[in-house]
């Protein structure tokens, strides 16, 4: 497929795993304490983040592959379309966790609640409103029962 848009990426994620397979699942099943290192010129655009209790970062997974667009999880029963998945194979291997903002640092700051090999490019960081975002009865039919 042709290229329609370009990334910059704003900085990596420091993670005590180096491998996907030593990363679990996925953040909220982690008490690691994680860094997000952003690069000098986007440190300006954390002004105001201090204040933020949780956050979404949404990360690049870089050793994915990204040519499966059906795929049968070790945990599922049958196969699922990539977009019914939180798997990081996936057209765009985009990964997004919320975190709980720990302390700002000056390249950045600590957080828990990432899932994610060390160096993992950082494509964004957002605050999350507990009260937009948090959706308590939403489904995901095929993972119940
Ligand atoms: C199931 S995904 C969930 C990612 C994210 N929380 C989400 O929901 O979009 C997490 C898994 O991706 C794999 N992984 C972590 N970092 C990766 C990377 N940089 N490249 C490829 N796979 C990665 C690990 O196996 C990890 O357990």
């Amino acid at each position: 497929m042709p290229v329609e848009a370009g990334l910059v990426f704003i900085g990596h994620l420091e993670t005590p795993w180096e491998t996907p397979q030593d990363c679990p699942r996925n953040g909220r099943a982690s008490d690691a304490i994680c860094h997000v290192h952003v690069k000098e010129p986007f440190r300006e655009g954390l002004a105001s983040v201090e204040t933020c209790s949780h956050l979404y970062l949404l990360y690049w997974m870089h050793h994915a592959r990204r040519d499966l667009i059906v795929q049968a999880p070790s945990f599922a029963d049958s196969p699922h379309g990539s977009f019914a998945l939180r798997s990081p194979i996936r057209p765009n291997p985009v990964a997004l966790s919320v975190v709980e903002l720990l302390a700002m640092r000056p390249d950045g700051f600590d957080v828990r609640g990432l899932d994610c090999v060390n160096g993992t490019p950082l494509v964004d960081i957002k605050p999350y409103f507990a009260g937009t975002d948090s959706i308590p009865h939403a489904r995901v039919g095929w993972r119940e029962g």
